[in-house]
Order: C-alpha cells, then structure tokens, then sequence
C-alpha cells in the first residue's frame, strides 16, 4: 500500500474511533502495527481533543501510599512477588499511613491511594478502621484503594466504611495469556469477578493492562481494547511492563513507548471519560513519558507519598524513577513538568466525569 493512501486509511480509522468507539479486529489491528508518525499525530491530537471536551486542560493528581509491599501471590512478572527473597518486606503501621495522609492533605492532594501487595496483615477489621479514620480526618478526600482481589463482602465493607475508588488492573483479557503470566494458583475467572464485584458495590472502579508483557500479542490488545469498551470502567491504568531483576521475566525486554502511547489515545477515543493516568512506569521508560502521556489523552497523575525510606523497597520493576525525592519535591517537580505541557495541576478530588456522590 502507498504511505499516502495508508496513512489516509488510518487518519479514517481514527475519525471512526472517535466517532463510534469501535472497531473491526482488522481495523484494530492495523492502528496497532502502524506506527508512522503523522498517524500518530493525528491520533494523539483527537485523544486531546476529546479528553479536553470534558475536562478542559485540567490534571488531577493522586498521592500514593505503597504501604505495604508484603504479597501472597506470585505474579511472575512483579518484583515483590512472594518468592522474591531478596525483597526487604515492610508494612507502614497504622500512624505512618495516617500521617502520609496529612502529608498529603496538606500539600493539596484530594484523592489518596492506599496501594500494596496483598498482604493479608491488613484484614478487612484492620483497613476499615484505617479508612474510617483516613475520612473522618479528611472528608473531602476520595480514598481510591489498590489491594488485590477479596471477596464481595470484603470490598463492601471497606465501601461503606469510606473508599471511594478500586484499581485492580486486569493485566490481560486473553485467558491463556492470563495464564502465562501469572502461577496457576491465581484465576483469570476470579480476578474478572472482582471487577464485577466493584462495579455492582458502587466504586468507581479501574482496571488495565501493562504493554508489551511477555508473551502479548497484537490479538491479546484487541481483547483488552474490546474488554475496556464493554467493562467501561471509570479508570483505565496502562503502561509498559518493565523487566524486574529477581523474576523469572528478568530477560524479557520492556514494553515501548510507541504502544503505550497509542494504546492511551484509542482508550480515551473509546471512553472519552475515562480518568487515565500517566503512569510511573511510562516515566521510567522514557525521561519525558507521562508528559508524552499527557499529551495523548492522559488527564491523570500518581506522585508518590510513601515516606523515603520505604520507596526504594516497593520495587515493582527495575530503574523506577522518583524513588528518592520527598512527596513535597515531587509535587512541585510534577506541577512544573504539566504546566511545561499547556496543561494544569488542580486541587479536587478528580472524580469521573458525571460522577454524583450519593
Ligand atoms: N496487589 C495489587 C494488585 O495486584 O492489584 C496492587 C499492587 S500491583 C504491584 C499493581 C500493578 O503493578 C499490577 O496490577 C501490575 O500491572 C503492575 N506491575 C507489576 N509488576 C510490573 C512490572 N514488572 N512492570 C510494569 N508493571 C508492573
Ligand atoms: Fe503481589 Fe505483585 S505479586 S503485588
């Protein structure tokens, strides 16, 4: 095919997109394996565009708190994984999370994430008193938590005690690729029941997948992209996988910046309301890679709150960045990075759009 006729092909393809978020799986497929930049472009600027019919030029900012990285899975791909013995294992206690809290209030974050491993120290008593205690300091905050997958009695409790927000990435919508990536103890079935489990309690809830895993494959993204549309989910977190060390993946290289990118701009064409992050992940990968983020659809930023001493213990995956600097230096290393983007950090809570607190 001539450059010319398929890069018109794909400026069409785009304009499809947006218009009704979807697509054939060979359309899918050719956006996918087509990486000429002024499709990319042209991709990117219609995610801005959309992204900025509902939230105008504003970033929402999220303090996160990776409070415990103890973990009783094994998911082959993560360097906290329970059979990584070289992991120095910690658990913030109940005062240190409550302080990293204020820490953040102060410093005007209005949504905190409590995220960690599934460390089952932290029982539904436990994490309900914690949220109790984190809203009643803080009622205009939202709570967004990130601990695994429990049971429907569990994540409700913990709604009612407070928490406002639930990622659980999904990792992969492909069952067999599930399988590949994760020990046989862990169910693809089970994870997907989790999803629904949120949705039905009420939170709003975040699911994702990392880019370029071991194993994925351009069918695998289509799934993922389908599975999004249908799921539509109030936030999606995608960003590449990066090889950790101590895993059995250590050898497989790093997801790309290309895909990543992409994949942010077609998920906001398909949920044009999504709450998308810029991930960490996609800064480690590139020294510019959540204002590449932005500048593709992304309205989301993760600054992390956990106190120095333990960021360099939650290490998920190799070279992560920002494990040095305090919250106070990030957030004004980060609102300094946006502004450079044409965008703005704000101080609310960053609900999804439409959303109505009951
Ligand atoms: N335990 C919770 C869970 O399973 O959802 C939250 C913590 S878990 C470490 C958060 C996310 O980190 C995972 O959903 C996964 O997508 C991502 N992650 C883990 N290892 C990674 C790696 N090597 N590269 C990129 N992302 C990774
Ligand atoms: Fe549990 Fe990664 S294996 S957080």
């Amino acid at each position: 095919m001539a450059e010319e006729t398929k890069i018109n092909i794909l400026k069409e393809l785009t304009d499809k997109l947006e218009k009704e978020r979807d697509l054939t799986d060979e359309e899918f497929k050719l956006m996918l394996e087509s990486d000429e930049p002024e499709f990319v472009e042209y991709l990117t600027s219609k995610a801005r565009k959309v992204r900025e019919e509902y939230y105008g030029k504003d970033v929402y900012l999220r303090g996160l708190i990776e409070f415990s990285n103890y973990c009783k899975n094994n998911c082959i791909y993560c360097g906290i994984r329970r059979d990584n013995k070289n992991v120095e294992r910690y658990r913030l206690t109940e005062e240190e999370i409550l302080s990293c809290a204020d820490l953040g209030y102060d410093l005007g974050f209005r949504t905190i994430v409590l995220q960690g491993g599934e460390d089952m120290y932290f029982s539904d008593e436990i994490m309900v008193s914690l949220i109790k205690k984190i809203k009643e300091k803080h009622p205009d905050i939202a709570l967004t938590l990130s601990i695994g997958e429990r049971e429907k009695e569990s994540y409700r409790k913990m709604f009612e005690a407070g928490a406002d927000r639930y990622l659980l990435r999904h990792e992969t919508a492909d069952r067999e690729h599930y399988e590949m990536l994760h020990p046989a103890e862990m169910s693809f079935e089970h994870r997907m029941n989790c999803l629904k489990d949120l949705k039905e309690i009420g939170y709003q809830v975040g699911c994702g997948m990392m880019l370029g895993s071991p194993y994925q494959k351009t069918e695998h993204l289509i799934k993922d992209l389908r599975f999004l549309k249908e799921f539509e989910p109030e936030m999606v977190g995608v960003g590449p996988f990066i090889p950790h060390h101590d895993t059995p993946f250590a050898s497989f290289e790093a997801g790309g910046l290309d895909i990543t990118i992409k994949i942010l701009a077609m998920v906001r064409l398909i949920l044009p309301k999504v709450l998308l992050p810029a991930t960490t992940a996609l800064g480690t990968i590139d020294p510019f890679g959540r204002e590449k983020g932005l500048m593709a659809g992304a309205n989301v930023i993760m600054p992390n709150l956990s106190p120095t001493d333990v960021r360099g213990k939650y290490l998920l995956y190799d070279n992560k960045i920002c494990t040095g600097d305090e919250a106070a230096e990030c957030i004004r290393c980060m609102a300094a990075r946006v502004e450079k983007t044409g965008y703005k950090v704000v101080q609310t809570r960053g609900d999804h759009f439409g959303f109505k607190k009951q």
